[in-house]
């Protein structure tokens, strides 16, 4: 008998405004056919002014928790993945645990950037398989158009705001592959790649937030080997390959990487989950906002084994291996 943590429902949010290609086109040198042929990105949601992501995540929890049959009186950890959190200090998490009336148990952030889901759930498992924590939100949330500039055409257009969380219980399971809930988590990071990525703001050195920054074709040189890596990691764990799985769903950063990755590791087409197009990017948010379309189109079906990954700022990179 082996203890897994198994995801019990999803849920997501996304704030009401929708921005175009052709809106941004107004505001910067852009056009709707190159955003599209170079990233797939046809519209991105865009938080209200006063929405900050804690709301957001709120939203998705109460969504998850709804989905799952679960009172937030039965969660016991909250784990908050973010790189745009509300302040400083305390952590958005604590936040969302207020929000939910919950006063027990423990709430924090992790700080993890596009890889932020992956690294919520990994360190989420990990609590709830050492059977300290029984049940998790898991959630990931941004509202990175405060940390864009809005008028480097190079980044504005690539990201959007958003939230989604998972609820992880612990359950007992044989311990093989045809088990519920996490089969596998990997995670990397590597900060000899800070200046390909970042912000340039920070309470410690400019006091500001500061605004995102990134060598757009170095990420992209770098992320499919990277994503692959930690996949065939997962792959040779598990004993799961590209033909067993049922569907990938990658961070969502651009249809290219999505679509180069898949093929570097002969993933078919059709098992391949794509909402870049509707969502940007939305960093720590875009897993579980992919994974709820998919499971509430009722592509994703209990017993579907499904392969997240993610890579972002730090570099930070991961995998998971899921049987829902
Ligand atoms: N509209 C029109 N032209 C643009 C735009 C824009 N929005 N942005 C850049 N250009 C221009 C450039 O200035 C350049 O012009 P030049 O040749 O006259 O200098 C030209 O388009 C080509 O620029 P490249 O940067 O070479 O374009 P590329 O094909 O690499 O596409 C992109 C850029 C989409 C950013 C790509 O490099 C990419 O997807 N990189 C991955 C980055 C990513 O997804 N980051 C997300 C965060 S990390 C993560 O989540 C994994």
């Amino acid at each position: 008998m082996k203890r897994r943590a198994v995801i019990r429902g999803i849920g997501s949010y996304l704030p009401s405004r929708i921005v175009t290609n052709a809106e941004l086109a107004a505001r910067v040198e852009t056009t709707d056919e190159w955003i599209m042929q170079r990233t797939g990105i046809a519209q991105r949601h865009v938080a209200a002014e006063g929405e900050t992501t804690s709301m957001l995540a709120t939203r998705a929890a109460e969504a998850a928790l709804a989905h799952a049959g679960i009172d937030a009186s039965e969660i016991d950890l909250i784990v908050l993945a973010t790189a745009t959190p509300d302040y400083t200090f305390p952590a958005t998490a604590t936040q969302v645990q207020n929000n939910l009336g919950i006063t027990h148990g423990v709430a924090f952030d992790i700080a993890a950037v596009c890889s932020g889901f992956v690294f919520a759930l990994s360190t989420a498992e990990k609590f709830l398989l050492s059977g300290s924590h029984k049940r998790a939100l898991v959630i990931g949330a941004e509202t990175f158009s405060r940390i864009l500039d809005w008028n480097d055409r190079t980044t504005c257009v690539l990201f959007g705001d958003g939230a989604g969380a998972v609820v992880l219980e612990a359950q007992d399971g044989k311990g093989t592959v045809a088990d519920r809930g996490v089969l596998s988590t990997h995670l990397r990071s590597d900060g000899r790649h800070r200046a390909k990525l970042f912000v340039d703001g920070g309470p410690s050195t400019t006091g500001t937030a500061g605004h995102l920054r990134m060598e757009g074709r170095e990420v992209f040189k770098h992320a499919v080997g990277m994503i692959t890596d930690v996949i065939t990691d997962a792959f040779a764990a598990t004993g799961v390959d590209a033909d067993t799985l049922d569907w990938f769903v990658p961070h969502q950063a651009n249809r290219r990487i999505i679509t180069a990755s898949a093929d570097k590791l002969n993933i078919a087409p059709e098992k391949v989950v794509i909402t870049v197009s509707e969502h940007g990017n939305t960093s720590a948010a875009s897993i579980p906002l992919a994974l709820d379309v998919a499971v509430k189109d009722g592509r994703i079906k209990p017993g579907h084994l499904v392969m997240l990954e993610a890579l972002g700022g730090g570099f930070t990179w991961g995998s998971a291996l899921v049987r829902w």
